[in-house]
């Protein structure tokens, strides 16, 4: 590029969250992110109401990216927004905002695989200048997926493993809708299992073959678990809960964990990337750390606020694709279901 900036508006709009950034040479400049509240009470995603709460924040929160940022909007070299996968309503809102914004600036789109983007999310640029090297796996958990993925290069990806049924966050999220626990549960139960005993209650661990995961059986064994218990005592949940959580969690970390050291072992990988919701958890974190002291791997976390949905990871992810002279043409669709 010759010296000159690179400067990209990133939108993220697949499932729950409106988000706006703003990446100038790889460095994030501002990452602005509306949560949307009014899926609390249904316990999970609504994607109706998703897809109308976009339409509300979509053109403030690009406002406040830019104006954070401390940028004109003719200042932007290209819009990367994400094309999949995702509900199909809230992707066509990021999708359409993306389109007309960068018509009406005259400078090309860029399309983002949202699972991709967690992946990337690892080359923003942080103060320590450290970056996993290729090759390595990165596990994604989130709240719709779970896959293990050999990374070679930014854009070539392959998927080892992923998760048949439930993703991770699911997991967690289905869980704490058991326990009477407001959505998403993944925060809640992370905290009660800090002070809990985590091998007071046996759940069984996956082990479906190569590298899959499943996640359904141990939400229905829990869900069956705690049916029994009530019906002896009521206040069952209520006075162990901290020892449920924990015991739930590891046993979710464990299923996690036993297929990671797998995959890494037979690709022959040092270097071991987690991205995703989930990857804020903190016995995954601690976990990581320990496993990968013991398997001697070079361990790399993102930042909190690049781990769940953002748009610094979709325009990290653009700034890649730029480089390299990857646009979309203007006739392009979002794809939920979009594959690697
Ligand atoms: O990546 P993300 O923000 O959205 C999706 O693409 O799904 O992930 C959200 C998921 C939710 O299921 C939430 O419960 C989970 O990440 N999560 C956690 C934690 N923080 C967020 N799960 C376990 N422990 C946490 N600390
Ligand atoms: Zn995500």
């Amino acid at each position: 590029m010759g010296g000159k900036d690179v400067i990209i508006l990133g939108i993220e709009s697949s499932c729950d969250d409106t988000s706006a950034a703003i990446l100038k040479n790889g460095k994030i400049y501002s990452n602005i992110v509306a949560n949307q509240k009014v899926h609390e009470e249904y316990g999970g995603v609504v994607p109706e109401l998703a897809s109308r709460a976009h339409q509300q924040n979509i053109v403030p929160v690009v406002d406040k990216a830019i104006k954070a940022a401390g940028i004109k909007k003719e200042d932007l070299d290209a819009v990367a927004f994400t094309r999949g996968p995702g509900l199909m309503g809230s992707l066509i809102v990021g999708t359409s905002f993306a389109k007309s914004f960068a018509l009406g600036l005259d400078i090309p789109i860029i399309n983002v695989n949202h699972m991709q983007g967690h992946i990337l999310a690892h080359f923003i640029q942080n103060e320590e200048e450290r970056y996993p090297e290729f090759p390595f796996i990165c596990m994604t958990v989130s709240g719709g997926h779970t896959q293990l993925v050999l990374i070679r290069d930014y854009f070539d990806m392959e998927i080892l493993g992923q998760t048949i049924d439930d993703a991770a966050g699911e997991a967690f999220d289905k869980a704490a809708k058991i326990m009477g626990l407001p959505y998403p549960g993944g925060p809640l139960i992370d905290r009660y299992a800090k002070e809990g005993d985590r091998k007071r209650f046996p759940f069984p661990i996956s082990n479906l073959k190569e590298y899959n995961f499943t996640f359904s059986g141990l939400k229905t064994s829990l869900l069956y678990f705690l049916k029994k218990e009530v019906e002896k005592d009521p206040d069952f949940i209520e006075k162990n809960r901290n020892d449920i959580c924990a015991s739930y969690q590891s046993t979710i970390i464990q299923s996690l964990f036993k297929k990671l050291i797998q995959a890494t072992r037979d690709h022959d990988i040092k270097y071991v990337a987690i991205a995703g919701g989930v990857s804020a958890n903190s016995l995954l974190r601690s976990e990581l750390e320990r496993i990968g002291r013991r398997e001697g791997w070079e361990t790399y976390i993102p930042p909190f606020q690049y781990c769940t949905d953002n748009a610094g990871m979709i325009a990290i992810a653009g700034h890649y694709k730029y480089l390299a002279g990857d646009f979309a043409d203007q006739d392009i669709t979002p794809n939920a279901r979009l594959k690697f």
